[in-house]
């Protein structure tokens, strides 16, 4: 009897919370959030769809969304993943097991706390190797038809095989990513919740794809202060504000042609004549559509949250905002080093603005910040490794050595 009830005991132990336990560690047991996140409504189908006011607004004709409109409709959204989808690729985002060595992972390069950027001019990849360009901002790539300042990928799918297998960002290989999460008994558990519909325990990578892309897609930053005042708010905004905005519409500044609202791009690359900081000319998208006339076109970066996002452009060239906006009235081609025959934007002229009116417009940048959404940096992760925060709102180490 005695063992009957020992026997029991241990059955119920093996059902319940125990049942990763493997070798010495004991996994903890999660369960996948079934909410979706804010700005986000879950249908009856369990998917998770955008809302935002600006889905009201209609542009004049069709797709031609027009320049500097406050009530401009927004892009396509990439929306439509489960909340559990969405939730394991946060795990999956935050997680170094994803890199070669245990090191490094999305994170290290697109902090949370950093705009998802990381605060350097040009990013550094797995064993300190420095990479040439800096990394973008995360947020509202929801959005983006394009990926990369140079335009390379078209979808974030696509995007992500860029820095997981890179030698020099995170360096592993699709064989090594795909034992490395069939070996962690958690991830197993983790997958077969985000999809429940699958008959089998192996994960496949583009499970793994589809919940990365699922969670960027969620980063979206669309109730700053400006965004108020589009939407009708007109104290959203003080009159140094307001006059940065009225400068950035301006056809003596012309920023809007670029940075168009309401995601302050018009997904377009461009030429703005950049030298670059350590000589060797970077050719951008001219070498993604074999066009020798985008020689140095850049993607054009949204400004929403750049106000955290400094070092700014591809090469991190610049340390302030005030810089960087100074560069546009300083002369056109100013920059180009005499070697380089460039194509240089028609819009990119010489607006001749004042010191006050610079500042005006990095007041009006500073209004096109919103973390509202921002997500929760997990505090555990399904491989194991460590999550070191070092102080509550404060950057992460990832394990970086
Ligand atoms: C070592 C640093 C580093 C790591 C790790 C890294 N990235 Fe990046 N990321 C960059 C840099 C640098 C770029 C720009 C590269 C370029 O344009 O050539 C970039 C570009 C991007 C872009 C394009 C954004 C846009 O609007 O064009 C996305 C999306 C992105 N990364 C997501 C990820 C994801 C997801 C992971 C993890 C699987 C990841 N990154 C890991 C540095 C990193
Ligand atoms: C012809 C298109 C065009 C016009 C007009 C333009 N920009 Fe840009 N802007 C770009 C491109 C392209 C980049 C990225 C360049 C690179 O990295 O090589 C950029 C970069 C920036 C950045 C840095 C963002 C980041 O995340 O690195 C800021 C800030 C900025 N522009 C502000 C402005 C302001 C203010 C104006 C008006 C005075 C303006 N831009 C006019 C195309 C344009």
């Amino acid at each position: 009897m005695k063992k009957f009830i020992f026997i029991a005991f241990i059955l119920v132990l093996t059902a319940g919370g125990w049942r990763y336990y493997t070798g010495e560690t004991k996994t903890k047991v999660v369960t996948l959030c079934n909410t979706c996140p804010p700005g986000f409504e879950r249908t009856d189908d369990n998917r998770c769809r955008f809302r935002s006011l600006y889905q009201m607004y209609e542009t004049k004709d069709g797709n031609n969304p027009g320049v500097g409109g406050l009530k401009t409709a927004l892009p396509a959204v990439r929306d439509g993943f489960t909340p559990q989808q969405i939730d394991l690729g946060r795990y999956l985002f935050f997680d170094p097991a994803l890199s070669a060595d245990g090191t490094i992972s999305c994170a290290s390069c697109h902090q949370p706390d950093k705009g998802f950027s990381d605060g350097l001019p040009t990013s550094v990849g797995i064993k300190h190797t420095s990479l040439k360009r800096a990394a973008p901002s995360l947020w509202n790539v929801a959005f983006n038809k394009r990926f990369f300042w140079d335009a390379r990928a078209s979808t974030l799918e696509e995007q992500m095989t860029g820095p997981l297998y890179s030698p020099e960002e995170m360096g592993t290989t699709p064989e090594q990513l795909h034992n490395t999460l069939n070996n962690l008994p958690a991830y197993r558990d983790l997958f077969r919740q985000a999809f429940p519909q699958k008959n089998n325990d192996r994960i496949e990578l583009s499970e793994v794809y589809t919940c990365i892309a699922a969670f960027e897609a969620t980063l979206i930053s669309l109730n700053s202060r400006y965004d108020q005042y589009a939407h009708g708010y007109a104290e959203a905004l003080t009159k140094n504000e307001i006059e940065g905005l009225n400068i950035f519409r301006s056809f003596v500044a012309r920023c809007t042609e670029c940075h168009t609202p309401p995601l302050f791009t018009n997904q377009q690359v461009a030429v703005i004549g950049l030298a670059e900081p350590d000589h060797t000319f970077d050719v951008g998208a001219a070498k993604t559509f074999h066009d020798p006339t985008l020689k140095g076109a850049f993607k054009v970066p949204s400004l929403r949250n750049a106000a955290l996002t400094a070092p700014y452009t591809h090469s991190g060239r610049f340390e302030k905002l005030e810089d960087m906006i100074a560069f546009y009235t300083k002369g056109r081609g100013h920059e180009v080093p005499p070697t380089e025959k460039l194509r240089i934007h028609w819009h990119i002229w010489e607006p001749h603005l004042r010191h006050d009116e610079i500042d005006r417009l990095a007041d009006f940048i500073h209004t096109l910040t919103d973390e509202s959404f921002k997500p929760q940096t997990p505090e555990w992760l399904p491989s194991g490794i460590k999550m070191e925060t070092k102080q509550p709102g404060n950057s992460l180490s990832l394990n970086q050595p």
